[in-house]
């Protein structure tokens, strides 16, 4: 624009032809802006894809993998960690990096990452995030999400773990909104029914058999005694423990989990057996009632979700066929696009302002 007024200026620099000037470039914008309006109006959202860098960074999945396959070697629950720090991030505010932010020095509003509800996530899922961004910065800065290496991680750490390999569709845009309050509501507690954990998954366009299956991922990682403490010693009220807990298991988590004063590090694997292995196994489990938590116990329990555990349980393939698939499903959850609406941060914990 302003070549085509200072080219003009020399040729026909009277102030009428100035004025046609400014009038065709107003014309032009104020009909640009129509297609924008009309387009945008129209146009669905763009769909997430797994080429969506194939041009700006094709190699990034393997830069996010080399980080992953080291981290796995070196702390293999940094698996666990990051598995749940995705599902963490997806449901509060999308998938869209929101809760890798750090709150920012003497702000009054905490980040999400201090919500009560995300205190016990590990470090290590955070650093896994870190390290990969810097790789990828290093070879194609200020192009890829942390949102999108959160979800590469993710399916990394699945896949190292023994679990399936799927395609990560690429394309988030990093949030600008990151705060504590707004977690909450937003994550499914250990005591939840099986009626509050369904509501708050179709509230996030999930449906029942996506919440069986992507519980399925308790397969792997530990939980803290205050977490199941209540099904141990007085289980709501009764002053008996949930008769839905194995007797053996009940004896075990008695002797790391006393009722009163142990220690609130102590953690608990959700699989007895084989806690770094992604594999089926969790679905026999609560059908043992070997189910660390209320909330998985539960869906052994109800009549709605029995069938698909039993399915999932004697059926490894379907298992992660449909493990694969929900993880996409989750991992749409609220995107952002363009930046209009998100950004991308060279620093994951910091947004760019
Ligand atoms: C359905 C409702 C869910 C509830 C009520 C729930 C609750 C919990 C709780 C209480 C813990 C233990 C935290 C601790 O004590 O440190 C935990 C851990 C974990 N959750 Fe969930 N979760 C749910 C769904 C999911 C989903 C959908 C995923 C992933 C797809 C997931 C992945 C994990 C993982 C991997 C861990 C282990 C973390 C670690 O060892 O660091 N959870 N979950």
């Amino acid at each position: 624009m302003p070549t085509v007024l200072s080219s003009s200026s020399s040729s026909s620099s009277s102030p009428s032809s100035v004025l046609r000037y400014l009038l065709i470039i107003l014309l032009a914008f104020s009909s640009t802006n129509c297609i924008a309006k009309t387009t945008n109006a129209t146009r669905k959202p763009r769909q997430l894809s797994v080429d969506y860098y194939a041009r700006t960074c094709p190699q990034v999945d393997q830069l996010v993998g080399s980080v992953t396959s080291q981290q796995f070697k070196e702390a293999p629950v940094s698996a666990p960690a990051t598995i749940r720090l995705f599902f963490h991030d997806c449901f509060v505010e999308g998938c869209d990096g929101s809760i890798l932010i750090s709150t920012k020095p003497g702000s009054k509003e905490l980040a999400e990452k201090e919500a009560e509800d995300n205190k016990d996530l590990r470090v290590e899922g955070f650093q896994t995030v870190n390290k990969a961004k810097a790789l990828v910065e290093s070879k194609c800065p200020g192009v890829v999400s942390c949102a999108d290496i959160l979800a590469i991680a993710a399916r990394d750490f699945i896949h190292l773990a023994g679990g399936p390999y799927y395609q990560v569709k690429k394309g988030r845009w990093d949030g600008r909104i990151s705060m504590a309050s707004r977690v909450g509501a937003n994550i499914p507690r250990a005591n939840f029914t099986l009626d509050q954990q369904l509501k708050l998954f179709n509230s996030k366009g999930l449906s029942l058999e996506d919440l069986v299956v992507l519980s399925g991922a308790h397969t792997i990682g530990f939980a803290h005694c205050k977490q199941f403490v209540s099904r141990l010693y007085n289980y709501k009220g009764t002053r008996q423990p949930d008769p839905a807990i194995d007797p053996r298991l009940l004896k075990a988590l008695r002797m790391s989990c006393p009722p009163f004063g142990g220690n609130t590090d102590i953690v608990t694997p959700f699989d007895v057996t084989t806690p770094f292995v992604f594999d089926h196994a969790y679905y026999g489990n609560i059908e043992a009632k070997l189910g660390l938590l209320a909330s998985d116990q539960a869906l052994s329990l109800d009549p709605r979700t029995k069938p698909l555990v039993q399915q999932l349980g004697s059926n490894k393939l379907k298992f992660f066929q449909a493990f694969s698939q929900a993880m996409e499903k989750m991992g749409s959850i609220g995107v952002k696009r363009g930046r209009r609406h998100g950004e991308k941060r060279k620093d994951c914990s910091m947004h760019m302002l």
